[in-house]
């Protein structure tokens, strides 16, 4: 059997999976086993999911967040309701529709934040590339004003040239940093997910500490290595980040 046959397999084994549970997606899928790999979202959380249509994410997520946990999700295309799911309608990269997202968050800080997000496709793959990278950066500027000290992101990006400053840009700022190529992607995708745990603990380089005071947290000083090694995709190094860093603190 060829590769091509086995990839169309996987791809409709998850297809119909998702419509058997009632999943809206997919996706779903990604995130639980992404879940499974890294345990990023617990009861209770507060959790928001970026780039949430058609909703996989979310109801996973809400799932695993439970009554007392809560989800806002945001998508600049239509999302139909989901069950415990708060859905708001915006384009991430305006300031209006984050701060509609801050208000609706009513000054709690976030457990979690979730990127999915995905550019429109141009068919060009180094334009998609770097669009999906300036997705990432926006995921990585909202989650460094929204997540409490201690909370996790995942974000997905396209992987190229740009993607190793971005991930060297995260781990500035979380303890421990992961990039993971779900079982549910295609194995031709280029997407790779990012898991970043420990918003403003020492990480890598342990620079981590000033996006602790930046949360204005007291959660400080566990200090363990990062072990990306998952894709072998590590940061090309210290000092990549200025482009995501500079548009954090612009804010
Ligand atoms: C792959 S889909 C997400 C699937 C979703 N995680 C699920 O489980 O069903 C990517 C989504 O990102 C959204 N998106 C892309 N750019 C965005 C932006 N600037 N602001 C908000 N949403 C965006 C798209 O509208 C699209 O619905």
């Amino acid at each position: 059997m060829s590769k091509r046959w086995f990839r169309e397999k996987k791809r409709e084994h998850f297809y119909k999976l998702a419509k058997k549970e009632h999943y809206r997606s997919r996706a779903a899928y990604k995130l639980k086993q992404i879940q499974g790999r890294f345990n990023v979202i617990h009861y209770d959380f507060l959790v928001v999911d970026l780039g949430a249509s058609p909703g996989g994410w979310s109801q996973v997520a809400a799932g695993i967040a439970g009554r007392n946990g809560k989800v806002v999700a945001i998508d600049r295309a239509r999302m139909k309701p989901v069950e415990d799911v708060l859905v708001l309608r915006g384009d991430m990269t305006k300031d209006e529709t984050v701060a509609a997202l801050f208000r609706a968050l009513g000054g709690r800080k976030a457990d979690v934040v979730l990127s999915d997000m995905s550019p429109d496709i141009s068919g060009n793959y180094s334009i998609d590339h770097a669009r999906s990278i300036e997705l990432c950066g926006t995921a990585l500027a909202f989650a460094r004003r929204a997540l409490r000290p201690g909370g996790n992101l995942v974000v997905k990006a396209f992987q190229g040239d740009l993607f190793g400053r971005f991930l060297a840009a995260v781990r500035q700022d979380f303890r421990n940093v992961h990039a993971f190529h779900p079982e549910a992607s295609r194995p031709s995708s280029s997407e790779i997910y990012v898991v970043a745990k420990g918003y403003g603990m020492e990480g890598d380089g342990g620079k981590a500490r000033g996006a602790g005071r930046r949360a204005q947290g007291k959660e400080q000083g566990a200090g363990r290595k990062a072990q990306g090694k998952e894709q072998g995709a590590r940061g090309k190094g210290q000092g990549m980040d200025g482009g995501f860093r500079e548009r954090a603190e612009e804010e």
